[in-house]
């Protein structure tokens, strides 16, 4: 419970594992294009915050004591490779264990996982370069997006469109995708590589799925038994597809990378799922009830870029006339304003943060299913924290 604050300091458990995170990017990163080596690095400069590495590390703590496959032996799967990186690579990428990756030690030709002495809880250093890959992608793609959204602001900085223009923002977007994709080839594991670039795909599959706004031609509020996707639920598969997707199949990942049973796997899975989930929702919801600076982005954006989110998809329910609104993505004069007045006078707010507290509690029956941990602990409270977030 919150009451008394938190059981487990998150800092404590994965703190000094996250400071390396963007030092170990930076190793990840650098061209030799100056210009391209500023823009690529831009969004790192501003301190993110590294929910889904975070969550990785304690899904490889929390996996780390459970069932393991039958066959396959605890240690790291990670093997090194004879190719010289200089015909791999414009830039020398540092491979697990070379210099400036402090926390993968080598001993006897083994990559030693780090144990966590409260518990015997462990985290290897496939999993923490998983963090930083997917900490990449996930950078990428916010480089792409704010192309998209026109957005002037990110993390509180001048967006990198708004910085270097579109054409560098994108191509930096690009290079970052690249580089991830590197590092996870050079994981070595053929299930990680494919549900990483699946994650690649769901994203922009999401993001195409909000700007077709296909729910507006089918038209359809909630409830429709007829078998034809309800506007409702094309929200929902466009949330999974554009933020959940990547933080499930990265807890997946995780448990992969420690040798996790299947059972366990799937654990790992729905507790990103829905911890995905929740944190879209919650994030759709902010944008009606913070500012832009608490934000560290654009606020009240949504709306103004035609989208219809949770808030006003509940709303509809109450007020039918937001339908015509909705389906015209709100582009007629006044039509922003008048969507905003009713969604505060709703239930909408409420009602979609009643759904991210109820994906939050079955996270939380996932994770409730693993061995007792301090990791556990702390993915459980972080439920809480995705819910009470203000940024
Ligand atoms: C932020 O959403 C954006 C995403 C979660 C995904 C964007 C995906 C793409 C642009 C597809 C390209 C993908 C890659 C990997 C290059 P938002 O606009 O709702 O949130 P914001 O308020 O943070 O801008
Ligand atoms: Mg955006
Ligand atoms: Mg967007």
């Amino acid at each position: 419970e919150k009451r008394g604050g938190p059981v487990v300091d998150t800092k404590q458990l994965v703190g000094d594992d996250l400071k390396d995170l963007k030092h170990n990017i930076m190793n990840l990163l650098g061209s030799g294009h100056p210009m391209l080596d500023t823009v690529s690095k831009y969004y790192f400069q501003a301190d993110g915050k590294h929910i889904r590495p975070l969550i990785i590390l304690l899904i490889a703590q929390a996996t780390s004591l459970a069932p393991k496959k039958v066959h396959v032996s605890v240690k790291d799967s990670y093997e090194e490779i004879d190719t010289p990186i200089s015909e791999l690579s414009s830039f020398p990428i540092p491979t697990l264990g070379s210099i400036g990756d402090s926390k993968a030690t080598i001993s006897n030709g083994v990559y030693a996982p780090k144990y966590n002495d409260a518990d015997q809880t462990f985290i290897l250093p496939s999993q923490r370069r998983l963090g930083e890959i997917v900490e990449m992608i996930h950078t990428a793609s916010l480089l792409h997006d704010d192309v998209i959204d026109m957005a002037d602001k990110r993390r509180n900085l001048l967006s990198a469109n708004e910085s270097f223009g579109n054409k560098m923002a994108v191509l930096g977007g690009d290079f970052l995708l690249a580089r991830a994709s590197i590092a996870l080839a050079r994981l070595r594991n053929h299930e990680v590589t494919e549900l990483i670039s699946t994650v690649i795909a769901n994203l922009v599959e999401g993001e195409f799925m909000q700007l077709r706004n296909g729910q507006v031609e089918n038209g359809r509020q909630r409830k429709n038994g007829n078998g034809r996707m309800t506007t409702f639920e094309y929200y929902m598969e466009k949330t999974y597809m554009k933020t959940a997707s990547l933080i499930s199949k990265s807890c997946r990942s995780s448990a992969v990378l420690g040798g996790a049973s299947d059972e366990v796997c799937d654990i790992a899975y729905t507790y990103g799922k829905n911890i995905g989930m929740a944190f879209q929702l919650v994030d759709d919801m902010l944008d009606f009830t913070v500012s832009s600076d608490e934000f560290g982005k654009p606020a009240g954006a949504d709306l103004k870029l035609g989208l219809a989110t949770a808030p006003v998809l509940f709303a509809w329910e109450e007020y039918p006339e937001l339908g015509k609104l909705i389906k015209r993505n709100f582009d007629q004069e006044g039509d922003v304003e008048t969507a905003w007045d009713l969604v505060l006078k709703s239930r909408g707010l409420a009602q979609t943060r009643m759904l991210a507290q109820s994906h939050c509690q079955k996270a939380i029956a996932a994770v409730n299913q693993l061995p007792d941990s301090l990791a556990k602990v702390a993915l459980i409270q972080l439920t809480e924290k995705v819910l009470d977030r203000k940024k």
